[in-house]
Parts: structure tokens; C-alpha cells; sequence
């Protein structure tokens, strides 16, 4: 499968190929030469079967002209790297890739949470790295298979450059000849923290067990997510940071709207149910395979965050023991939560 490289076309790493990481490096391995670098087994599966990405509307892509790898190492000569390892590996991706990055070789974060970026930036002094935010969901459906079970533009980091041409603009001139929709953005703070703002859902999701689509239909579990919501935006607002309106409703106004019934809900909102009927939160993923989770990087990154403001955040902080208790059960087997009792137990721990 490795190709003989192409001095035309942009040479990409993609570290940490797995839902993300294998959607974005498979969409732009359409116009560059793509290097995915995973876990032995994941990669060996891709370089068996080819790479198949499938989505809403969209045909299917059976990829087989990129390169996979095990190493960071083989990030060694790319002209971009994309980090897409789960929040609580990236200071350890940074380690594996410092050796061997070109000092001209960009650095961009395609993951969740507030501080991968800076985590980079420490572990890569001397490299530039951008932030970026994939808003769609992708779960991997068999093997070397993934599927985007919503849609959206993905953002990237435009710092300032002269000319206007920020650093981002060579990566996104790339991805939309590969036909990703990729905005570049220069609120990247503002856009993190709207995200981090709706990824407090990937617990209320996970606990209730249910497809994304299903949860967030039911008012009861929005109830949960606009408490969480609720405390997050007022810690934020502590914290001087202004969450970016990255979807149809402001992000201040989005706890108001979950806690709306559910038909005037889906009239106002209907773009957040516009999801696939299997998409689920890539917590729930982790549960089921009994990995660790990204709960201290979303709902920990709020308590913490209120904390040092002197604000509450009891929804939030009980979540994370919930989510703690999950991942102490075997894989598949954490409690699910009903829509009901989960907003009573936020309520209880909220007073
Ligand atoms: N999935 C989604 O729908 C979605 C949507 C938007 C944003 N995000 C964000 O995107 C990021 C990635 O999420 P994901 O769902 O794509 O995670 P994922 O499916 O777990 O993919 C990450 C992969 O990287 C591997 N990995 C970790 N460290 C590595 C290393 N040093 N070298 C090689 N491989 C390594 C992991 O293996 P192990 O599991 O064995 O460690 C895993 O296979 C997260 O921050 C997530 O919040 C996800």
C-alpha cells in the first residue's frame, strides 16, 4: 500500500488513527500523500482491507493509496502532522513526535478539549501548532471501517501572517480540494469552548447508553446537559472566555432551548438531531471497550475551571463520579441511566 511519494502533492501524518484521525487522513488522502500512525493491530487491519469511510449523502470511499505505521517516527519528513490521540495521550504523542519533526513541519490538534494545543506547544518548542475542532461524530463500524454520523465545518487555526495567509491556509486550501468542509477561524479560544460546552453531552450520552440521536430527543437527558451547560457557561464567563457561536444557536442560549419540550425542541433545533440513528459519543465508545475516558479534559475541565472562580459545578462534578463508576465496571456492562432518574441524581447533587 505505501506509495512512492509524489514531490507535488503535501506529505501528512496523522497521529493517533483512530475515528478521527482515520476520517480526516482518509478524506485528504485524496490530495496528499497520508502516513496514518496507530496501534499495530488497527493499522494492520487498514493495510489489509484498504481504508472505507462512509457518511450522510456522501458515496462510499474505499481508500487504499495512503501509508500506515506503528512509529512516530514516520512522521519524520511530513509537512503537517495531525494529532488525533485521545486528550489523555498527547503530552506522550508530543514526546514520541519531538525527535523526529523537520523544524518547518506544522502541528495541528483535531481533538476535544481546551488544552491540547498547549500541551504541544510545550512538548514541540519551536514548531508551530494550530488548533482545529472537528464538530461531526465518527465511530468505527468494523474493521478499517468509520462512519460520520453527522455533519458540519471543521475549523482550523488561522494565526496572523502577512498577506493574510495564516499558516492554516495551506492545510484547509488542501482539505477543501479533498472535499472536507474546513473553515479556517481566528477565535479558536472561543471555538474550543463551544465545543467544550456541547461535549458535555459525550457523558450524558454515554450514561444513558442510547444512540446520540435517541438521547438528545428526550427532554430529560437535555435537562441534564443544560445543567451542565448552565454551570459551564458561567465558569467560562469567570474564566473571560467567550464561547464562539459555532452552530445555529448561540451557545448562551442553548441551555434554554434543551430544556424546551421536545416537539418545539426539535422545530428550533433540528440540526442537532440531524444525526445518523447509530452515531453514538466516543465516550460511550471507550466504555464499551474499557478505555479510559475523556471525562477530566470535559466535564473535569469545568469543575476545575469553577473552582478556581469559587463557582458550583455539583451537576458536572457528579457526572464525573458516575462516569468514574463506569469506568470501573467491565466493558459493557457500566449502569444505564434513564433519562428521569439521571436529571433527580444531577438534581440531588445540585441541591
Ligand atoms: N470520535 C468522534 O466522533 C470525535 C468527534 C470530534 C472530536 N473528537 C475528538 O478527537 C480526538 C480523537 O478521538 P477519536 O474518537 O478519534 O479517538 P480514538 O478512536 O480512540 O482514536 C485515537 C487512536 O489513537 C491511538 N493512539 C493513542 N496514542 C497513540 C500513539 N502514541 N501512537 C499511535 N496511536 C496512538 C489510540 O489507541 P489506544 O486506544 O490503544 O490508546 C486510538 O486508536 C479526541 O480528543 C476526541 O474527543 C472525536
Amino acid at each position: 500500500m505505501p506509495t512512492t511519494p509524489d514531490p507535488r502533492r503535501p506529505r501528512i501524518a496523522v497521529l493517533g488513527a483512530g475515528s478521527i484521525g482515520c476520517h480526516l487522513g482518509g478524506m485528504l488522502a485524496a490530495v496528499a500523500d497520508v502516513t496514518l500512525i496507530g496501534r499495530p493491530a488497527a493499522m494492520a487491519e487498514i493495510e489489509r482491507l484498504g481504508l472505507t469511510l462512509t457518511g450522510p449523502g456522501q458515496a462510499r470511499r474505499e481508500i487504499r493509496d495512503l501509508a500506515v505505521a506503528t512509529d512516530a517516527g514516520a512522521a519524520a519528513g511530513a509537512d503537517w502532522v495531525l494529532v488525533t490521540v485521545k486528550s489523555n495521550d498527547t503530552a506522550a504523542a508530543a514526546r514520541e513526535l519531538a525527535d523526529h519533526l523537520a523544524p518547518q513541519t506544522v502541528v495541528a490538534s483535531f481533538q476535544n478539549g481546551l488544552h491540547n494545543p498547549a500541551l504541544l506547544r510545550a512538548g514541540l518548542p519551536g514548531h508551530r501548532v494550530l488548533a482545529g475542532m472537528v464538530p461531526y461524530n465518527v465511530v468505527r463500524t468494523g474493521p478499517a471501517a468509520f462512519h460520520q454520523g453527522s455533519g458540519g465545518q471543521v475549523m482550523l487555526e488561522n494565526g496572523p501572517a502577512a498577506g493574510g495567509s495564516g499558516p492554516g491556509a495551506a492545510l484547509a486550501g488542501a482539505a477543501r480540494a479533498a472535499g472536507l468542509d474546513l473553515v479556517l477561524r481566528r477565535d479558536m479560544p472561543g471555538v474550543q469552548a463551544a465545543k467544550l460546552l456541547m461535549n458535555l453531552n459525550n457523558a450524558v450520552n454515554a450514561l444513558s447508553g442510547l444512540p446520540l440521536r435517541d438521547q438528545l430527543g428526550r427532554r430529560d437527558y437535555r435537562a441534564c446537559l443544560a445543567l451542565c451547560q448552565r454551570e459551564g457557561v458561567a465558569a467560562l464567563r469567570a474564566a473571560g472566555v467567550r464561547p464562539a457561536r459555532i452552530g445555529a444557536v448561540p451557545p448562551a442560549w442553548m441551555p434554554g432551548v434543551l430544556g424546551l419540550p421536545d416537539g418545539l425542541f426539535r422545530r428550533l433545533a433540528g440540526a442537532a438531531l440531524r444525526i445518523d440513528a447509530q452515531a453514538r459519543s466516543s465516550m460511550w465508545e471507550d466504555l464499551e471497550r474499557g478505555r479510559r475516558t475523556e471525562i477530566d479534559t470535559l466535564q473535569g475541565e469545568i469543575v476545575a475551571l469553577a473552582g478556581r472562580y469559587g463557582l458550583p459545578a455539583p451537576a458536572n462534578a457528579r457526572l464525573i463520579e458516575l462516569v468514574r463508576d463506569a469506568e470501573a465496571a467491565a466493558p459493557g456492562t457500566a449502569r444505564r441511566w434513564g433519562g428521569p432518574e439521571l436529571l433527580a441524581e444531577l438534581g440531588r447533587a445540585a441541591g
